[in-house]
């Protein structure tokens, strides 16, 4: 997958998402709980208006659990409802429920102040690709109702999902795009595995994954790599490199002629991060630099 926004993609994409936004009450805003703000669309806000919406930090498994507080936190001061799930194994989803209702209290009496019996409440779900939007509709769903991977351009007829908590979803969610102008924004993007490695470097989006390590989780990167020596200021690739160089001697990763293969090594560590091997690992905290 490779993403490239245009000008005219970005347009389209919000004409598209504004047109379902008159059809739902509340938007799930689904956001990386890893990278909270770097898998946000900074024109998130101007999309979804005034709409009721609940900011979902997705894959909070594999996030640091003291960084999901402090992002709840933020996001609460920036006056929104947030939740931390993972809608893997489905660990918050169930509070989802809960949140919409206290959201659309107002809505839903004044329909029973006119004597209407209140329907399920309409919600959609929007993301940057690989976010978890199709593994979340699946969750909520309790069954297989959406195709997982990103598919963008081959949406079917407009379906609604109905959900136990009297709630019903847009069987396809809005796709955002994420901002790539800044290069930590991209690396953070590449990191996670939301931008492929095509976009950017491997190896240098291992470096930049070495030097947030070694400032925040310094500990982890050496115990899991056995590493004798480990900078505590990873400034730039010429640092980072030795580093990667150890990591692939420890993991056997050798090209022709014996020689270090960095891919390999970088491949190594970006899948560890992935995976969660490395453990609980956010990599931007509220207020970082974008
Ligand atoms: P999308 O519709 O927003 O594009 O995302 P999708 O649901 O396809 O999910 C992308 C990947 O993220 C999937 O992995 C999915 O299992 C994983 N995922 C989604 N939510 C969570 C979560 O809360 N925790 C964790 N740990 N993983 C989650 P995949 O099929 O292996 O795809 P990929 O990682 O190889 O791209």
């Amino acid at each position: 997958m490779t993403i490239q926004w245009f000008p005219g993609h970005m347009t389209r994409a919000k004409r598209q998402i504004q047109e379902k936004l008159k059809l739902i009450d509340v938007v799930f805003e689904l956001l990386d709980a890893r990278i909270p703000e770097s898998s946000r669309n900074p024109m998130i806000d101007e999309i979804v208006g005034a709409k009721p919406r609940l900011v979902l930090l997705n894959k909070a498994d594999l996030a640091d659990p003291e960084a999901n507080v402090w992002w709840g936190e933020h996001f609460k001061a920036l006056g929104h409802s947030v939740l931390a799930i993972d809608a893997n194994t489905g660990t918050g989803v169930r509070e989802i429920g809960t949140r919409v209702q206290s959201l659309l209290q107002e809505k839903i009496e004044r329909q029973i102040a006119k004597g209407m019996k209140p329907r399920p409440s309409r919600a959609l779900i929007v993301g940057i690709p690989n976010v978890g939007k199709s593994t979340l509709i699946n969750k909520l769903a309790g069954r297989s109702a959406a195709a997982t991977g990103d598919r963008p351009g081959v949406t079917k007829g407009q379906q609604w999902i109905r959900t136990g908590s009297g709630l019903e979803l847009l069987d396809t969610p809005g796709i955002l795009w994420p901002k790539f102008e800044d290069p930590e924004v991209g690396f953070r993007l590449a990191a996670t595995g939301a931008i492929k490695e095509e976009v950017l470097h491997i190896d240098e989006v291992a470096c930049f994954v070495l030097r947030h390590l070694s400032a925040a989780y310094g500990e982890t990167l050496r115990e899991r790599y056995g590493l004798s020596e480990l900078p505590a200021d990873i400034p730039d690739v010429a640092t980072a490199v030795p580093v990667l160089e150890e990591i692939g001697r420890r993991r056997g990763c050798l090209g022709s002629g014996g020689h270090i293969d960095y891919e390999k090594a970088a491949g190594v560590l970006l899948r560890d991060l992935r995976s969660g091997k490395l453990g609980r690992i956010t990599l931007e905290l509220p207020g970082d630099p974008v």
